[in-house]
Order: structure tokens, then sequence, then C-alpha cells
């Protein structure tokens, strides 16, 4: 379902290339779900956003669903990411001027059966404890809280592979719960999660 191979990242900086990822290869299948530990700085985050197709590699290939997302035209890797990626970014990244209902619905927007969603949405609030918190700007909620409207976002249209980074360290809220088994709808197909240098892995 995921295969990566020989990727690598580095950054050009001032002082040379930084060297992040080098020769890295794995797969996943579906229903599989794995954990990168590492200390902070050491590219987690770097690895999670090329695997969300945010962030393109130096060298290697992605392929996902039998697809090589970075060989797709910008507008067509926009549309693949939105139907096969849920992304729990570390700092959330909710739109501030939106709802809490919004910004879960906000990956369906591009949908013609958005509204088909809103059931689906309160569902997942619920799950996360904020059903009645719907209403509130991420400016009004906690940094958890915030950690948890983004996994409802990210499970909104139901990915094929769920990247965490970083999910559960303020939220409280084990990942097992909305990413293994969330009603309304199927898992995701796999699941990736970051952490820090002890495990936050929750297996679900
Ligand atoms: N655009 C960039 N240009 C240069 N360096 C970058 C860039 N983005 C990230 N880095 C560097 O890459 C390194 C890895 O960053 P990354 O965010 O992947 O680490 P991490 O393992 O997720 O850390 P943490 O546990 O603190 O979240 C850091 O030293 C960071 O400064
Ligand atoms: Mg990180």
């Amino acid at each position: 379902m995921l295969e990566i191979s020989r990727l690598s990242k580095d950054y050009p900086t001032p002082r040379g290339p930084l060297y992040l990822l080098e020769d890295i290869s794995f797969s996943l299948g579906r229903g599989d779900a794995a954990a990168i530990m590492g200390p902070s700085g050491s590219g987690k985050s770097t690895l999670l956003y090329i695997l969300g197709t945010l962030e393109p590699p130096t060298a290697g290939d992605v392929v996902l669903e039998g697809c090589h997302p970075f060989q797709l035209a910008e507008r067509d890797l926009a549309r693949f990411r939105n139907r096969h990626i849920g992304f729990i970014f570390q700092d959330h990244c909710l739109l501030p001027q939106c709802s809490v209902l919004e910004n879960v619905l906000a990956p369906t927007l591009i949908q013609k059966a958005a509204a088909n969603y809103r059931q689906r949405a309160l569902h997942l609030l619920d799950q996360v404890g904020l059903k009645d918190r719907m209403d509130h700007r991420p400016a009004e909620l906690s940094g958890g809280e915030k950690q948890r409207v983004s996994m409802a976002r990210a499970m909104i249209r139901n990915p094929s592979l769920l990247l965490c980074d970083e999910p559960t360290g303020k939220s409280g809220q084990p990942l097992g719960g909305i990413g293994g088994r969330p009603a309304g709808g199927a898992a995701p197909a796999a699941r990736l999660h970051s952490g820090g240098g002890h495990s936050q892995f929750d297996s679900g």
C-alpha cells in the first residue's frame, strides 16, 4: 500500500547541505501501523511531510496505493492528497478564522456532496469529546483540544494513510479510538506515528 525506496532528504544551508534522511526504504501493508522514533530535530516531521506529499524528497521514490504522487501535476497531487492522506500536524495547523466544525469539514469543501459530511464531522467531534465546542474558534481551545480537532479533520475523508505527527502528547486522546476504529467509516488502511525519545505509540 505504501512503499518507500531509497528516500533521502537534505536541505541546503549557508554552511552546506543538512543531511536529514539518508537511503530510507520500508513498506506498509493494508492495516499496518508503525511508529517513527528519534530525538528532536532528527527528521521525523520531515519524513512525514514527504509521505504526506507536502514536501518532495531529494532522492528516492514514494508509492502510495500504486501511485507515484511526486510524478503528478500539482493539481492532481492536491486531489490525490485530499483523497488518500490524513495528516495530524505537530502544530495542528487549524484555520483560525473558522469554527471547530468548519475546520473538521475543511478537507471536504472541494467535494460536490460536502453537505453529506456534516453528520460524520459531528460524529468524529463526539469521538474526540468536542461536539459541544463545535462553534468555538481554535483560539478558544487548549493545545490538546486543538490537536483533537486536528485528529477529527484528518479522519473526515476516511484516508488510506493516516500520518500522525506527535498527536497524543497534549491531547490525552489515545489514537486507537479515532484512528483505529472510527464509526461511520472504515479505519484508515495504514497509520504512521512519530514520537520523541519515548513511545507515544498506541497500536489501537
Ligand atoms: N526548510 C528547512 N530548511 C532547513 N532546515 C530545515 C528545514 N525544515 C526543517 N529543517 C531542519 O531539519 C531538522 C529536522 O526537522 P524535523 O522537524 O523533521 O525534526 P523532528 O524530528 O520532527 O523534531 P521534533 O521532535 O522536535 O519535532 C531540524 O534541524 C530542522 O531545523
Ligand atoms: Mg517533529
